[in-house]
């Protein structure tokens, strides 16, 4: 089977960006000039990835547009000659993909959102994608998981070693090799674990590639960690019946759920960006000679 949708939940609140996320998504913050449900979408479609489906709450009107055909601005565009940022406009989904909204009524979590992408999913496996965990890779990190579904038909979850004292910031994972380092065979996973109890310091990034059958146990766990029904608890219950690998990706992961990480991903997209990353890294270079000649004072 083949992998040809990927959900997107993005339907939390955004508490951690207020109050630039009182009446905008969160997805929609930039970096650099893209926002970061963009980036996420980007790496669907380079996994091969061909219908979107958003899972959507209240004030994510904007997720909708940004996706849409925008007449106006393509004919305000157009009349002005300006051919590149129509082209840029109009690039920003591919002709051959689909997009399906589906809208979260309540917050019950990111197991919930999951599970209401299930008239959409069907019988099918599918991508699930967090949009904050931004991860530059040289193979986009879905691709390369998308690569090992194919081969071995089995749910994989992107992983990656956290200091210890973050475990209660993620799902963590219990597993043996399965092909060498990178691949494991995953024997337990645990919802946001104090770090005395963490069964280890392998934690779940939010890039999912899952059997269809983990519908079903998302419909039969009940609320766990944070009152909330979690995605984590289904894989829990999933790996009792079925193999699931964990899997260690290459590539950075900015964590742009937080505002540090969010401000490291715009620095470094910013360094890399065709127009502007040669004067910021000047920029950079100037602020670090003052930050030196100011301690040397
Ligand atoms: C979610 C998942 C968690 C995972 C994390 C990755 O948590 O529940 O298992 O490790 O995403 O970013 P959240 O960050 O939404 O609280």
């Amino acid at each position: 089977m083949k992998v040809s949708k990927a959900v997107f939940p993005v339907a939390g609140l955004g508490t951690r960006f207020l109050p630039v996320t009182k009446a905008s998504p969160k997805e929609m913050l930039p970096v650099v000039d893209k926002p970061l449900i963009q980036y996420a979408v980007e790496e669907a479609v380079a996994a091969g990835i061909n219908h979107m489906v958003f899972v959507t709450g209240r004030n994510k009107r904007a997720i909708e547009d940004h996706f849409d055909k925008a007449y106006e601005l393509e004919t305000e565009l157009n009349a002005r000659g300006r051919e590149q940022l129509l082209q840029l406009v109009q690039d920003i989904l591919p002709k051959h993909v689909t997009c399906s909204y589906v809208r979260q009524s309540v917050a019950l979590g990111l197991g919930h959102a999951v599970l209401c992408a299930k008239a959409v999913v069907r019988d099918e496996p599918f991508a699930v994608i967090l949009a904050d965990d931004l991860i530059d890779a040289q193979v986009p990190c879905l691709e390369q998981m998308v690569e090992v579904f194919d081969r071995r038909q089995r749910s994989v979850i992107a992983v990656q070693d956290v200091p210890r004292e973050d475990t209660a910031s993620y799902g963590i994972i219990q597993g043996e090799p399965e092909e060498g380092e990178q691949l494991l065979r995953m024997t337990g996973i645990v919802e946001k674990p104090k770090p005395a109890q963490a069964p280890s310091t392998l934690a779940v990034v939010g890039r999912y590639v899952l059997a269809p059958t983990i519908m079903r146990h998302l419909e039969q766990v009940e609320a766990g960690s944070g009152g909330e029904i979690q995605l984590t608890d289904a894989i829990a219950s999933l790996l009792r019946e079925e193999m699931v690998l964990g899997y260690r990706f290459d590539g950075q992961r900015y964590d742009c759920g937080s505002k540090l990480g969010y401000l490291e991903a715009n620095v470094m997209y910013g360094l890399k960006h065709s127009e502007v990353g040669g004067e910021f890294q000047q920029f950079l270079d100037r602020l670090a000679a003052h930050e030196g000649a100011d301690r040397g004072r």
